[in-house]
């Protein structure tokens, strides 16, 4: 019921933050080699590391998160930011430790990082082994075969097809319970801070095809929730060549929720601009595609947002946000902001203060602008807020953002709402978290009879600025 063909006509069926480096580890291994593996920046990175997982296990390599029994040790970085550049650079001075522990070991550089810097990164970092950007994972294993022997290995070539749409990732850190899912590459807006479309390259949609089928596959091994992923999943434009039928990211949200009524359906980022009154009601007819929305609102200021190249201003966003509570009441709604950005004044940062509360996002991700070598804005724009300015700025859209937060989360005191149980709580062995279907966490004590995968009835009792606390009062309907 879940397996699909490229020949199969979809219309027949009833039936897509930034993340500290974390050690990524599967246990088991499939060959005689291992290789050990740091991921940084957005979830794109997180399951990019899953498909060179893949390729490598192909070669005979597993994952270990032991970084001195590594044959290999790999960095997949992220240039979001200078300090996620500096994080990487401290990062490869532990590499070079362990090197010299274990002489012999190959040390890779993947990812954003590898393909904003490309040659110049061999010539400052002699430790590192290969360079190896976003679209050239399919090359490891010749990269790899050079390296060892002897031979410094370097592919940051960018594609315009390259999707990895038939490479299954080989999971790392799972719980079994929620995965990623990329359903596009590249980014072809131009928001002038940003360094991804010049290290990510040209938007590519994957076939819809090889989404479901992964989507499904995952349904049958047991996972209960997926997030389809791409840095502007509201232009997801995918046509067949030969019948022409095209599907777009409305529908294919409502394909991969019709892949089983228990299985949540999650998706990130939306881009205000592109996000479609056809997406908001797919997603409110679906009761397993979750009310949440991350709409990143970057600014609060129409001037900033003309600057920043985001192409809507204050009122379009705002229109958007009404839409989204008029067609979806309970929808959750989260945001990105950057505070200090070339020129902003103290007027306009007031502007970015009022849409957090406005808007009443449940949760933002917050920076401070960060010049990024190469952009628009690095070209046009004088960086001209002070760094202190920048960081009070920030601090005080932090802080509103934790009240905004909590009086949201009061208003949840009290409900019962369906939890997709998700695993221990990180601070009480004694204690599960999950989550709600608006992303917020909830902590409930373990009770006898559930299991994490499980969809459970919880009773809000409590809450703080950032998670909900409550109890387990039943199976909710949807659980196995
Ligand atoms: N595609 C997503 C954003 C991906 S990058 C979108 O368009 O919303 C994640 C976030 O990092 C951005 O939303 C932005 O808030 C932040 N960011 C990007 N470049 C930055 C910079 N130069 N300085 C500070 N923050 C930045
Ligand atoms: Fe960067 Fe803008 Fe693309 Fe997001 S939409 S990845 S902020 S260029
Ligand atoms: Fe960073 Fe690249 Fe993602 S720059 S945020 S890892 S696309």
């Amino acid at each position: 019921m879940h397996k699909y063909d490229k020949d199969r006509a979809l219309v027949d069926r009833q039936i897509l933050t930034d993340r500290q480096g974390e050690v990524m580890d599967r246990p088991g291994r499939v060959g005689d080699k291992s290789f050990y593996i740091e991921s940084y920046g957005c979830q794109m990175n997180f399951a990019d590391s899953e498909i060179v997982a893949s390729i490598l296990a192909d070669i005979g390599y597993s994952a270990t998160a032991s970084m001195d029994s590594a044959d290999l040790i790999l960095i997949n970085t992220c240039s979001i930011r200078e300090k996620a550049e500096d994080t990487v650079r401290k990062r490869l001075r532990i590499f070079d430790k362990a090197k010299r522990r274990r002489p012999g070991t190959l040390v890779g550089v993947l990812g954003c990082m590898a393909e904003r810097l490309k040659k110049k990164f061999l010539e400052e970092e002699r430790l590192v082994d290969m360079v190896v950007g976003p679209d050239a994972y399919r090359d490891l294993p010749a990269l790899l075969a050079s390296a060892e022997e002897g031979q410094k290995g370097i592919n940051v070539l960018l594609s315009r097809e390259e999707t990895y749409a038939d490479v299954a990732p080989v999971r790392l850190n799972s719980n079994g319970v929620s995965a990623f899912i990329s359903i596009m590459r590249g980014c072809d807006n131009m928001c002038s801070f940003c360094v991804v479309p010049f290290t990510r390259g040209r938007e590519r949609s994957r076939d819809p095809y090889s989404v479901i089928a992964e989507a499904s596959q995952l349904y049958e091994q047991g996972y209960k929730e997926v997030t389809l992923l791409g840095q502007n999943v509201d232009s997801y434009q995918w046509s067949h060549e030969e019948s022409g039928e095209s599907v777009n990211f409305a529908r294919l949200l409502g394909l991969v929720a019709d892949i089983g009524p228990d299985l949540r359906v999650r998706f990130s980022t939306s881009h205000p601009k592109d996000i479609t009154d056809e997406v908001l009601h797919t997603i409110a007819a679906y009761r397993n595609i979750c009310d949440y929305i991350h709409l990143p609102v970057q600014s609060g200021s129409s001037r900033i947002l003309s600057r920043m190249n985001r192409t809507y201003d204050r009122e379009w966003y705002m229109e958007r946000v009404e839409s989204i509570y008029r067609i979806i009441p309970d929808c959750a709604i989260s945001s990105d902001i950057i505070t200090g950005f070339c020129g902003e004044t103290e007027e306009e940062h007031r502007e970015t203060l009022s849409m957090v509360e406005w808007a009443g996002y449940t949760m933002s991700y917050m920076f401070y602008y960060s010049e990024r070598p190469g952009t628009l804005a690095a070209r046009k724009y004088e960086d001209d807020v002070d760094l202190a300015t920048k960081k009070r700025r920030l601090a005080e859209v932090i802080d509103l953002q934790r009240t905004v937060s909590h009086q949201h989360n009061l208003r949840d005191v009290g409900k019962t709402m369906e939890i997709l149980l998700e695993g221990r709580s990180k601070k009480s062995d004694r204690h599960w978290k999950g989550r709600n279907s608006q992303n917020k966490i909830v902590i409930m004590p373990m009770m006898d009879g559930y299991a994490i995968g499980d969809y459970v009835d919880v009773k809000i009792s409590d809450t703080t600025s950032a998670t909900l606390l409550g109890d387990i009062i039943q199976k909710s309907q949807y659980s196995s």
